[in-house]
């Protein structure tokens, strides 16, 4: 093993012996390199003469460039962005995402968290987060509906084994007892157990309530107390689009974080969803967990495992999208922008609420229950939901996405809210079609 690996592994077992157990093998191997990148920023730092350290290209002390790359970015410096950004992503972009990590979450307040390391958008934060955490045949608790790409990464990639439950309890909120009951059922057979939680939710935009939030943790937290070690693994990819009161306005990770020795937790999100930038492909990883000792230390190592994790795959995230988010974070409108945004979901999801309590569609589908985030989704009576989905392309033109035999996910993320009423009148006609 690499002695500076050994070093972070020395200092991780020091603070909670228990993440050290909870790391895959990977994981313990990791390291950040010194070399090449150290001794850059040595120089950076001292070679006010000649840096002739970094493999970018310079010109009378510029960034070299093309004006026909350089002259689409109007308002950033290139060496802002055509440089390459640091492994764990630029240092004030992680601070300003780490800032607005105790904004957004009010009960993080007096936790200590780790600084975000920066990825290239959440499937990077869920795929890096497994190359560190996840080793062949672990078990990961995961709800039967779901993102399908959890299966690529988790099942494909990584050979965990996924352990489904059903997402909805009988009485149509998020079915924490089947959690729960998973988990303890898991616990039986594995002292290591991954649970990954991801509200709003995709496919059901659903989010869960304050009340169903406790219940999880307490669950979780308990678990862990009866001596299993639970990585509670949040993906947040939806943060912020929350619609209705009773709904769990923060993450799941303030209420895991910092709750006992045996449960670790990690926020995935990124400003994908956030901030309207889906193909600027930024992200984080965040830890949140209980050690003994230097707490700055023990962070520090997890993200040097973390960044070193990064630099092995992709090297580093997007320059350009990391200044563009950072820059507007730093915006003096930045909020009003998000609330306008906000607003115009929210009435959309309203609007379908109003849309499908008419009772003239309760012969073709049941609605399930939604309240945040981009998605619904309703649930066939009499007719597959794959036949239905081609029919509605090939005759009306409208598109959805089919899941499984019975159900149909409507994205009204992308639907202006006066098509909506038309859009499920379609829908419902392509049943009546097929259903005779
Ligand atoms: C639940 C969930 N997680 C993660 C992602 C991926 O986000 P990103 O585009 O930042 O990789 C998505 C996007 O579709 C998603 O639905």
């Amino acid at each position: 093993m690499n002695p500076l690996a050994k070093e972070l592994n020395e200092i991780i077992e020091k603070g909670n012996p228990r993440i050290l157990d909870m790391l895959a093998d990977v994981g313990k191997e990791l390291f950040f390199p010194k070399g090449i990148l150290t001794q850059s920023a040595e120089a950076k730092q001292k070679a006010h003469k000649l840096n002739a350290t970094i493999g970018i290209a310079m010109e009378e002390g510029r960034t070299m460039q093309l004006r026909s790359v350089s002259g689409s970015v109007s308002d950033i410096r290139p060496g802002e962005y055509l440089t390459y950004a640091p492994s764990y992503g630029i240092a004030g972009l992680r601070e300003e995402w780490k800032k607005s990590l105790y904004k957004k979450n009010p009960s993080l307040k007096e936790k200590q968290i780790s600084l975000p390391v920066v990825v290239s958008g959440i499937t990077h934060a869920i795929s890096i987060f497994a190359d560190v955490w996840v080793n062949p045949g672990d078990v990961i608790v995961i709800p039967e509906m779901m993102w399908g790409n959890y299966n690529m990464i988790f099942g494909v990639r990584h050979k965990a084994r996924v352990s489904h439950y059903d997402f909805y309890s009988p009485s149509g909120g998020f079915n924490v007892a089947g959690l729960e009951s998973r988990v303890r059922e898991e616990a039986k057979t594995n002292k290591k157990i991954i649970v990954l939680l991801n509200f709003p939710h995709n496919p059901t935009g659903y989010a869960i309530t304050k009340s169903e939030a406790e219940a999880v943790a307490k669950a979780l937290i308990q678990i862990a107390n009866e001596g299993t070690h639970i990585i509670a693994v949040m993906d947040d990819a939806y943060f912020g689009l929350f619609y209705e009161e009773d709904v769990l306005k923060e993450s799941l990770f303030a209420l895991l974080c910092q709750k006992h020795p045996n449960l670790l937790a990690v926020k995935l999100d990124g400003a994908t969803k956030e901030s309207y930038v889906w193909g600027l492909r930024v992200g984080f990883v965040t830890y949140g967990c209980s050690t003994t000792g230097d707490m700055a230390l023990f962070y520090d190592a997890l993200e040097r495992k973390t960044a070193g994790c990064v630099r092995g795959d992709i090297s580093n995230a997007s320059h350009l999208g990391q200044s563009i988010i950072l820059k507007s974070m730093l915006d003096k409108d930045f909020d009003k922008e998000k609330q306008e945004k906000y607003d115009i979901l929210e009435a959309r999801a309203k609007k379908v609420k109003a849309v499908l309590a008419d009772k003239k569609y309760s012969d073709a589908w049941d609605v399930y229950p939604f309240n945040a985030g981009y998605f619904m989704c309703i649930r066939l009576k009499n007719v597959n939901a794959e036949k239905l989905r081609v029919h509605l392309l090939d005759k009306y033109g409208v598109g959805l996405i089919s899941i499984g035999d019975k159900n149909l996910r409507v994205a009204f993320s992308c639907i202006d809210e006066r098509d909506i009423q038309e859009l499920f009148d379609i829908i419902y006609r392509g049943y009546k079609d097929l259903a005779g």
